[in-house]
Formats: C-alpha cells, structure tokens, sequence
C-alpha cells in the first residue's frame, strides 16, 4: 500500500513538469502561456516558437506519461495502481504543482500514458490523431477525435478494465481542457496546425 502512494505521489511530480515552459525558457524562447493559445503544449509551441522546441516538449510530455506507469509495471503493481499513476501523472500536467496549478491540455501526456497501458491502443490512437489532422489540419480536432475512440480501441484490443475505465477518465479531463478549442471549432476561429494566432 505505501508503494503504491509513494508510486503514485511520484507521478503527480513527474506530471507537473512543464515541458513547454521549461524548453523554452532553456532554449529563450517566449513563455508559450503568454502566447499565442496561451497552452503550455507541443501545439503552441509549434504555432510560436518551431520544430525544434515543439519536437521536445512533445517527446518531454510524451514521456511524463509513459514512465511513472512503466515504474509501477516494473515495481509488480496491480492494473488498477498502473491506472492511478497514469491518471496521476495525467493531472500532474493538467494541474502542476510547480506551476501554480495552470498547466496544459493533456494530449501528449495521455498518449504518453497510453503506450503504457495498450501499445496496441496507442497505435491505433496516434494513427487516428495522424489521419483527421492530415486532412483537417486542426490540432484539437484530431485530439478530440482519437480521444474518444481511444478507449473503444483498448476494449477491442482486451486491456484489463481498470485501464480502460482509467483512458475514460482521460478522455473525460481532455474535452473539458479543450472547451474552448471545442467553441473555436464550432464558431470557424479554431487556428490550424502551426499557423500563429493572436
Ligand atoms: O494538444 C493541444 C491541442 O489539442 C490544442 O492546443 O494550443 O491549439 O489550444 P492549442
């Protein structure tokens, strides 16, 4: 029981590091909070600051993600501590402690989370992000979209339940953060994949 708190404590750390906020400030970039969508994500990133630093914070957050589930793996822990300490790190990007609890969307750290749980989801998953952006060319859409069908794929691919249930609750978290891609969408002011937007 003490590991699993102690697991699970160490991922809500590992979550609250700002990867966004951190490479830029390391490379001297703009803060991505005080720009463009005002996200701390690999998106906004892109949109300010480029490749580069949008390559890192994306693999950055990715990561976060997928090492406090492969520790607790490791560590022999059951499905449902594996499914609380990928929530755990989830929420630690969502609501960093280190960054006064204002942190980002939670895309790349759910795929992050996601290869941890169902290698076969994330395929499935980061095929249907690749797809609607291609021909959409909206961040959020694609997000919102393999979101949703994220835990469907774990299901058809017979990850255990709690994991499952774990992705929904991701999924959940995820569309509340985007309300106001979710408007943009709906209104035709949604910015499309890398162009700046005021
Ligand atoms: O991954 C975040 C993305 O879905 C939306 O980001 O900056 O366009 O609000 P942004």
């Amino acid at each position: 029981m003490l590991i699993d708190i102690v697991l699970l404590i160490t991922a809500y750390l590992v979550g609250s590091i700002s990867t966004a906020v951190v490479v830029c400030k390391m490379m001297g970039l703009p803060d991505p909070r005080q720009q463009g969508s005002g996200n701390p994500g690999a998106t906004n990133v892109l949109r300010m600051s480029g490749k580069k630093p949008a390559a890192l914070t994306l693999a950055g957050d990715f990561l976060k993600g997928t090492l406090p589930v492969v520790l607790a793996a490791v560590a022999g822990r059951s499905p449902e501590t594996m499914a609380l300490c990928g929530l755990a790190a989830f929420l630690g990007h969502l609501y960093p402690v280190f960054f006064g609890f204002k942190g980002g969307k939670g895309v790349a750290t759910g795929l992050g989370v996601l290869l941890a749980w169902s290698w076969l989801g994330l395929l499935a998953t980061g095929a249907t992000w690749l797809i609607v952006a291609f021909l959409f060319r909206f961040s959020s859409l694609a997000a919102l979209t393999s979101f949703l069908l994220a835990p469907i794929y774990m299901v058809l691919f017979g990850a255990p339940t709690a994991l499952v249930l774990g992705m929904a609750a991701i999924t959940a978290l995820t569309y509340w953060r985007h309300r106001s891609n979710i408007r943009n969408l709906l209104n035709g002011t949604e910015g499309k994949i890398g162009t700046p937007k005021s």
